[in-house]
């Protein structure tokens, strides 16, 4: 069983991957820290509660907010992707008996900030803890610059973000990530931390359409059921005006699935850059992929998926 403490900003996408985590035996879910990125801070949090609430969870995590700003660059979200709630406009849907469909779980934020939390857990859990990043890296650079010897002793970080070898979804060079903070991203990738990507190049190739979505959940009554329905319609929506299709990238639950089903997934060795400064091509991962030997290499990046595979074992953990 693999301890993780999961960093997220949600996000439609990290809530299906906060479920998928919860529901994989193979994960034990240890800490969740949240930061600013597809919504605010504020909302970012409230909707991890919301997530919590949908799990039944016996014991719920220690959580703690993090940043509320990129370290040097103006904040922007994601809302027009995942709803002005983050979570596709679900927050005020409300039940017959006029109570609110998706409520909150009581469940207590730390005290202590996202980067204590997450250097505390490399501290309790020294070359064990993974940390799985699914937002901006800014809760895991505040971490880094506070104390790097302990950060070292994570076991390694998982993440989603960056683009190696097609365009970006915010800007031509940049995956949204890796965009919002570069300057936290460039720490990240230069901490001397094992690292694996999952960039665009390979949650592109899980296309989940709103066909399949139909499919997998029909004749389903249950409250994870009806919030994977409720919450991913906006971003089916803005996918079929903008992308192409009605459905969406996972994205955020690929890195989940690394831990679970390596054997799933093609990968390699690169050494990893980020662009902090340039006017066209701020937040762009640089690393040249056709070097799988290289000698310099700070990271793993995940290359290639087996997207059907990928999807079976996602619906079947997740609807277990
Ligand atoms: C990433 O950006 C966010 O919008 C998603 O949640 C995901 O983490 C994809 O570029
Ligand atoms: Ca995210």
């Amino acid at each position: 069983m693999k301890r993780v403490l999961i960093d997220t900003d949600p996000g439609v996408d990290d809530a299906l991957a906060l479920i998928y985590a919860f529901k994989s035996p193979e994960i034990k879910v240890e800490a969740i820290t949240t930061v600013n990125g597809n919504v605010n801070l504020e909302t970012a949090s409230h909707n991890l509660l919301i997530i919590l609430n949908l799990l039944n969870l016996t014991e719920f995590p220690v959580i703690a907010k993090g940043e509320a700003q990129p370290l040097v660059k103006p904040l922007i979200d994601a809302k027009d992707v995942h709803g002005e709630d983050g979570l596709g406009n679900t927050r005020e849907l409300m039940t017959s008996k006029g109570e609110l469909k998706y409520d909150i779980a009581e469940c207590q934020f730390s005290e202590l900030s996202a980067d204590d939390v997450i250097l505390e857990m490399i501290d309790t859990y020294p070359y064990e803890l993974i940390i799985v990043a699914l937002g901006p890296l800014t809760n895991l650079s505040k971490a880094i610059q506070k104390d790097i010897s302990c950060f070292r002793k994570v076991q390694s970080v998982y993440l989603m973000g960056g683009v190696f070898t097609e365009y970006g979804n915010i800007t031509t060079n940049a995956e949204f990530n890796v965009f919002v903070d570069p300057h936290a991203a460039h720490e990240v990738f230069n901490a001397g931390i094992p690292i694996h990507i999952a960039p665009l190049d390979v949650t592109h190739q899980v296309e989940l359409t709103g066909d399949r979505l139909k499919e997998e959940l029909i004749g389903r009554e249950d409250i994870i059921s009806q919030f994977i329905s409720d919450s991913t319609h906006a971003i089916m929506t803005f996918y079929q005006e903008n992308v192409g299709f009605y459905g969406f990238h996972i994205h955020d639950a690929l890195p989940i699935a690394m831990l679970n089903h390596p054997e799933l997934f093609m990968s390699v060795d690169a050494h990893v850059q980020v662009e902090t400064e340039g006017e066209l091509t701020s937040g762009m991962t640089v690393a040249d992929l056709r070097k799988p030997t290289v000698t310099d290499s700070n990271a793993i990046v995940y290359v290639e998926v087996d997207a059907d595979s990928f999807l079976e074992t996602y619906f079947k953990t997740i609807l277990s």
